[in-house]
């Protein structure tokens, strides 16, 4: 049970004062391999795991296999305080429900990229499946005092297949990407049936302001939900609450990874080969809403207009390859390739080439390393829920000598980091222009601007994140209990 084993272990409480266990679902499950470290997958991963470290529990989710048989019984995996239970998917359920309805509708729409969606019903139907059988081999495994927290856009329907399965356990809902406004989502055939799915979960929470508002509203004017106050809402007789918690990162972890990574040998050798010029940086998953081919053309933009920089500044993209089987995933692929190619080739000396563009994934603190190196942090998505990156070029910058933060406005991150230079993303001379605002930028004005970006992602980091999600969904007492006994209520 949570707190029981571990001194650090945060203590949760459901019912009438009992310990509960923390029980995550996630589609991606970032599984540490013997010894401790776990591998990179997207900010969820990075964030769950990081969050999970105050906990004790269980976390449920995909394998990342595929199987032609897969067993219906999840493998459990102990590693310490927290229990992984992982499911394979057969080729057909990977295909409909990741691949396809998770990763080809949901995503473009929830990134406002209608012309991207493609929308399938037999999609829609193993989505829908996918969700039944995670709910039935979770169902299994949940104990009375659980509290549930979902995670992301794989798993709208859970909570409602959870509860037809008769688990009334508190059950909570994170959204790590945006939500649209109501025009944009409804205009997915599923839309209907998603927004009363929903409605099953407890606690619904979301990284901004606007996508509360966006839900929220939706939820009035489509289903007639009835609004009770303080982000509470009535639907269909079920009570739901919709409130914004942005996800933060491990700012005391990922500060003393920066500090440390000058030891690092690819940091080491990137910053030899580097010699006088000046970094620029970017990471993204390679996903068109990170916005990688037009801030290529930015960077483009800058160095035809600011000739006397060409050979001074060097930019770096790290883009790991991300949900190849999808095949708009594929042709951003070859987008991003020509782009580096053309770039490269129409501007670049034997001794300089203006972009090197790497699609392996690093550890985080190889990076950590890197963005301490860069006088400019590019974060221009061109929609993003929240955006770890951001944070994480903040925190590891020097308070000597912070580099400069260029950020989309359309980041759900820009709302904390209002300090950053705020981009249009689609605008590339705008953003070329940022680039030569931050060359030039004075050391004072950095600090002047770094300073405050800095104390709030450590005020408002991953464990605060966690910790105000959890506490509200502690509250959500379904099921009337015994007391508990006096040794339990002692603890
Ligand atoms: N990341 C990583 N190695 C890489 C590229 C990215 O560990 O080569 C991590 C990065 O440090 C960040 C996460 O992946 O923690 C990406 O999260 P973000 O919110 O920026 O974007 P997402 O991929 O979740 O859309
Ligand atoms: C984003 C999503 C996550 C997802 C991650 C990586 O962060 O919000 O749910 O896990 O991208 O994508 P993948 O498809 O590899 O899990």
């Amino acid at each position: 049970m949570a707190g029981r084993g571990h001194p650090r272990a945060r203590v949760l409480r459901t019912g009438a004062g009992f310990v509960a266990r923390l029980v995550i679902v996630s589609n991606r499950v970032a599984v540490p391999e013997e010894g401790g470290k776990a591998v990179a997958a997207g900010g969820l991963a990075v964030a769950v795991k990081e969050a999970f470290t105050a906990y004790e529990g269980l976390w449920f989710g995909w394998s990342g296999n595929i199987a032609d048989d897969p067993s219906e019984e999840p493998t459990l995996i102990d590693r310490g305080r927290v229990q992984y239970a992982v499911v394979d998917l057969s080729p057909q359920d990977h295909r409909e429900y990741y691949a396809g309805f998770a990763n080809r509708a949901l995503w473009p729409i929830m990134h406002y990229r209608l012309g991207l969606g493609a929308f399938s019903r037999s999609d829609y139907a193993g989505y829908c499946r996918v969700n039944r059988i995670f709910a039935r081999q979770l169902a299994k495994l949940i104990e009375p005092d659980d509290i549930i927290w979902v995670h992301d856009y794989h798993l709208l329907p859970l909570a409602s297949e959870l509860r037809g399965l008769g688990i009334a356990n508190p059950i909570g809902y994170f959204h790590h990407i945006p939500w649209p406004a109501a025009d944009v989502f409804n205009s997915l055939p599923a839309s209907g049936d998603l927004l009363r799915a929903i409605a099953d979960y407890d606690l619904i929470g979301l990284q901004t302001d606007p996508d509360v508002q966006n839900l929220h509203r939706n939820l009035c004017d489509t289903l007639r939900a009835i609004p009770l106050g303080g982000g509470s809402l009535m639907v269909d007789g079920r009570r739901t609450r919709i409130r914004s918690f942005p996800i933060g990162i491990d700012v005391a972890g990922f500060r003393e990874a920066a500090e440390r990574a000058g030891s690092n040998k690819v940091v080491r050798d990137t910053i030899a080969g580097l010699r006088t010029r000046k970094l620029l940086i970017g990471v993204d998953r390679l996903d068109y809403s990170k916005g990688v081919p037009e801030r290529m053309e930015a960077v483009n933009r800058f160095f035809a207009s600011n000739p006397d920089q060409r050979g001074n500044v060097v930019y770096i993209q790290i883009t790991p390859k991300s949900r190849s089987e999808v095949p708009e995933y594929e042709q951003l692929s070859r987008e991003v390739n020509e782009t580096v190619g053309e770039i490269n080739g129409s501007l670049g000396e034997p001794a300089w080439t203006p972009i090197q563009y790497v699609t392996k994934a690093y550890p985080r603190t190889v990076l950590a390393g890197l963005y301490r190196a860069a006088r400019v942090g590019l974060v221009t998505p061109m929609r993003d829920g929240m955006n770890l990156v951001a944070k994480e070029y903040v925190v590891a910058q020097s308070e000597e000598d912070p580099g400069v933060l260029v950020l989309s406005k359309f980041a759900g991150a820009a709302r904390q980091l209002p300090e950053a230079i705020l981009v249009n993303p689609y605008d590339h001379f705008e953003v070329a222009e940022a680039i030569r605002t931050a060359l030039y930028m004075p050391r004072g004005e950095r600090l002047e601007r770094w300073r405050p970006m800095a104390e709030r992602m450590t005020r408002e980091d991953v464990d605060w994140w966690a910790r105000n999600f959890l506490s509200e969904l502690e509250n959500f007492r379904t099921v009337e209990r015994e007391p508990p006994t006096a040794a339990a209520a002692a603890e």
